[in-house]
C-alpha cells in the first residue's frame, strides 16, 4: 500500500514539474489591435526605442511589462538573478508608452514565444498569479527579450476599467473614477514656527499624498506669538471664540476623501484659523484625522473643538513630535488604505511649487495634466531658470529650454495664471489674454495687485523650483 502511495506522488510530484515548466508556443504579433488609456490612442516601444506591439493567445491580449508599467506610471525593476519582476519598485519608465492620435498599423505575425512559467511578477510586493476574463490562470510570455503580461488581469491589479471594443478592435483601458476617489488623501496643515509643517512634510512623504498649506491672509509675526502677554495677536484670538483669521490661498480638496489635518496647539484648543477653514464647508462628508504639535499639551482639547464640527467624520487623532520615526509609525497604524497607483499619481503630481522673481516667492497650484507631471520631474534635477520678457502688458513670457507635452486650448487667462505657451515657454499673467495655451497652474499667495506690483513693468528672471 505504501510503495502504491509512493508511486502515486511520484507522478504527481513529476505531474506537476512538468506543469510548472516553461514552453514554447505560438502567439500572434497583434499589429492591428488598438489600445487607448483614457481615450487616447497609445504606441508601445520597447528600451531600445523599436516600436512593439500586443500579443494575443489563447484570447488573451499581453502587453509588454515594460510598456504597461510606463502607461499606468508605475516603477519597474527587474531581477535577473531571481528572474523576477518588480511592479512598483525600482526606476519609473516614462519611454515606453505614448499617446498618438493614429495608431499605425501593420501586418499580423504568427510567431513563437515562451509561455514563461517560472518568472515572478511582484506588485506592492506580494507574486501575482494572472486569470483571464472567465478565471483560468494565465502566464507571462516572454518574446524579442521582453515579458509580456495580459492587459487585463493588470488593468484590474491597477484598479483600472477595461473594455474590449469588438468593432473597433479596441482594448479600452480608463481609470475608473469611484475607484480613484476612494484612495485619494490630502495633508492639509497650518504651522507658523515650522514644527508642524515638519511634521506634515514626513505624513506626505509617508503616504505618498498631496499636500497644501493654510496661509494667513495676515502672516503672524514673532510679536503675535507672545504667549506670555495676553494682549497679543494669537492670544487674543484663542481668548476670542469667534475669531476667525481670514486665509489667503484658495484649497481645493474636492477630489480627496480623506484628509490629515494639522497644527499648532494654541492655549490648548486648535488655533481658530482652522476653524474658518473647517467653516468653509470644504471637510464636510469627509475622513479627517486631526495631527498637532506643542510644547507638551495633548490633542484632546482641540479635538473637543473640531468635533463640534458634525458634518465632519473625524477620526482620532495624535499629537506628534517631529521625530520622523514617530510620526512614519504612527501613519502606518492608521492603515489608511492608498494604492499603490494612487501613491504613484500623487508622487508624481506634486501639486505646488514655486517661482522666485525679483526677490518675491509665488507659490504655484499646479494643474493635473503630462506637462506639470514633466515639469515637477525637470525640477526634482534642479531649478529652472526662465529670462521672461514682459509681453502687452498682460504677461511675462520667456523660454523655458527644453519642451513640454502641451495639450493646448482657446483660454483667456486670468492674473496670476501660469501657462505653457508653444510647448516650450512659461508665461506668467498679470492681466487677462486669449489665446491658445495649456494651463500649468495659478498662483496661490498673492493678489493680482501684489502680483502686478511683484512683476513690475520690465523683463524678470523667474526662477522655478519644488
Ligand atoms: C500663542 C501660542 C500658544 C501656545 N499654547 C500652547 C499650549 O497651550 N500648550 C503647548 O503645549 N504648547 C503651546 N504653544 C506651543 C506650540 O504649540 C508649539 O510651539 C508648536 O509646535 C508650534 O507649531 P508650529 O511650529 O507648526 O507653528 C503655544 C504657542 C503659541 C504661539
Amino acid at each position: 500500500m505504501k510503495r502504491i502511495l509512493f508511486a502515486i506522488l511520484m507522478i504527481l510530484a513529476t505531474f506537476s514539474l512538468c506543469f510548472a515548466q516553461s514552453e514554447e508556443v505560438e502567439a500572434l504579433l497583434n499589429k492591428q489591435i488598438k489600445v487607448t488609456y483614457n481615450g487616447e490612442y497609445q504606441e508601445f516601444q520597447n528600451v531600445s526605442g523599436t516600436r512593439v506591439y500586443p500579443l494575443s493567445y489563447e484570447g488573451t491580449t499581453y502587453l509588454p511589462i515594460r510598456s504597461i508599467s510606463s502607461l499606468f506610471k508605475s516603477k519597474i525593476k527587474w531581477d535577473g538573478a531571481s528572474n523576477s519582476v518588480y511592479i512598483g519598485d525600482g526606476e519609473l519608465d516614462t519611454t515606453s508608452s505614448k499617446k498618438v492620435v493614429n495608431p499605425s498599423q501593420g501586418t499580423n505575425e504568427n510567431i513563437k514565444v515562451l509561455l514563461n512559467k517560472d518568472i515572478k511578477i511582484y506588485y506592492n510586493n506580494q507574486v501575482q498569479t494572472f486569470a483571464d476574463a472567465n478565471g483560468k490562470v494565465v502566464y507571462p510570455l516572454s518574446y524579442n527579450g521582453s515579458t509580456y503580461l495580459p492587459v487585463r488581469a493588470v488593468s484590474n491589479l491597477f484598479n483600472l476599467k477595461i473594455d474590449w471594443d469588438g468593432p473597433n478592435n479596441t482594448v479600452k483601458i480608463s481609470k475608473d473614477e469611484q475607484a480613484q476617489i476612494e484612495n485619494k488623501i490630502a495633508v492639509v496643515y497650518f504651522s507658523v514656527t515650522g514644527n508642524t509643517k515638519t511634521v506634515a512634510e514626513y505624513i506626505k512623504e509617508e503616504l505618498g499624498a498631496d499636500i497644501f498649506e493654510i496661509i494667513p491672509k495676515q502672516e503672524y509675526v514673532d510679536a503675535d506669538l507672545q504667549y506670555n502677554d495676553r494682549s497679543t495677536r494669537a492670544t487674543k484670538e484663542q481668548d476670542d471664540k469667534n475669531a476667525r483669521p481670514e486665509i489667503k490661498n484658495d484649497i481645493d480638496i474636492s477630489k480627496y476623501n480623506t484628509i490629515l489635518l494639522g497644527y499648532p496647539i494654541w492655549w490648548g484648543d486648535c488655533p481658530r484659523i482652522i476653524q474658518t477653514f473647517i467653516e468653509t464647508g470644504k471637510l464636510n462628508g469627509k475622513t479627517v484625522i486631526p495631527f498637532c504639535t506643542s510644547g507638551s499639551s495633548g490633542i484632546s482639547g482641540s479635538e473637543s473643538t473640531l468635533k463640534s464640527y458634525k458634518d465632519v467624520n473625524w477620526i482620532s487623532g495624535k499629537r506628534l513630535t517631529t521625530s520622523k520615526n514617530e510620526v512614519t509609525n504612527w501613519v502606518k497604524g492608521l492603515n489608511l488604505s492608498i494604492s499603490n497607483e494612487a501613491k504613484e499619481n500623487n508622487n508624481l503630481s506634486v501639486n505646488t511649487i514655486k517661482i522666485e522673481v525679483n526677490n518675491k516667492e509665488l507659490l504655484v497650484e499646479l494643474e493635473n495634466n503630462e506637462a506639470t507631471k514633466e515639469l515637477v520631474q525637470k525640477l526634482s534635477t534642479g531649478n529652472v531658470v526662465v529670462n521672461a520678457k514682459e509681453y502687452g502688458g498682460f504677461e511675462k513670457v520667456g523660454p523655458l529650454g527644453f519642451s513640454l507635452t502641451s495639450d493646448d486650448k482657446n483660454i483667456s487667462t486670468k492674473a496670476g495664471d501660469i501657462v505653457l505657451y508653444q510647448g516650450n515657454q512659461i508665461s506668467l499673467f498679470y492681466n487677462s489674454n486669449s489665446w491658445s495655451y495649456t494651463k500649468l497652474g495659478k498662483v496661490t499667495n498673492m493678489s493680482s495687485e501684489e502680483l502686478k506690483n511683484t512683476l513690475g513693468s520690465s523683463d524678470v528672471t523667474l526662477t522655478l523650483k519644488k
